[in-house]
């Protein structure tokens, strides 16, 4: 893997920025990713983001109510999302509330998952690259050149589809080849330059704790 970045070159920001804006907006259980999660009247599902990143997907469904453990293997991602968290922690009202639902913890997913029993697992590797690289966000880059390609990422979907016992997402490029030598998604929830490959185990049950 490499980790050839300085981590100063990126960070995390929960609060200001495109997160922050639609932390603000109030985007919600509408979104593609909340419904390829599960959300749904009275269900608000426990989650694991086995590729925290930059901790975007995660805070906005723990911004919608759910608990989100975000396991991320990269010692810098790692150590800019536990940063980025605190600095939300620190900013107090529905920032703090939100941090106060995401357990963060450094490690491989492939070894975690198993030991955690989640509910719902989320999947967003690194995608593989297109020809269009000059769209491909600035920030995209920049995570690319501390962790690489995730060129795992197939053996990271099967372990999250043994561990998982209700259901695993794969967020996904639009247009990209299904994952090679894995089941076929129950269904897709598409985006604009996004899909979710949605893999169902079983019903998620109505949430016993409060949302
Ligand atoms: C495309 S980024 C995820 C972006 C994230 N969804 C967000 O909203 O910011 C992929 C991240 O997953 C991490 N990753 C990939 N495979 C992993 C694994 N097996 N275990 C833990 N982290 C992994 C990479 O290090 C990288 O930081």
């Amino acid at each position: 893997m490499a980790q050839k970045f300085e981590k100063s070159s990126l960070v995390v920001d929960f609060v200001g920025g495109a997160v922050g804006h639609r932390f603000r907006s109030g985007e919600g259980r509408g979104q593609p990713l909340a419904k390829a999660a599960g959300f749904s009247s009275g269900v608000t599902p426990d989650i694991v983001d086995a590729t925290a990143g930059l901790g975007r997907d995660a805070f906005f469904l723990a911004a919608l109510g759910a608990r989100v453990t975000l396991i991320e293997r990269s010692e810098i991602m790692h150590a800019l999302l536990a940063e980025g968290l605190e600095r939300a922690r620190a900013e107090g009202g529905r920032h703090a509330e939100t941090v106060a639902r995401m357990t963060l913890i450094q490690g491989d997913s492939c070894d975690l998952l198993p030991q955690l029993n989640p509910q719902v697992v989320l999947i967003d590797p690194m995608h593989p690259p297109r020809d269009k690289t000059a769209l491909v966000k600035k920030e995209m880059r920049l995570i690319r050149d501390i962790v690489g390609t995730d060129p795992d990422s197939a053996r990271l979907l099967q372990v999250a589809l043994e561990a998982a016992q209700n259901r695993v997402v794969l967020k996904w490029p639009l247009r990209a080849d299904p994952m090679p030598g894995v089941r076929k998604p129950s269904h897709q929830i598409t985006g604009k330059s996004t899909r979710y490959d949605v893999f169902v185990n079983a019903k998620i049950g109505p949430s016993v704790s409060p949302t």
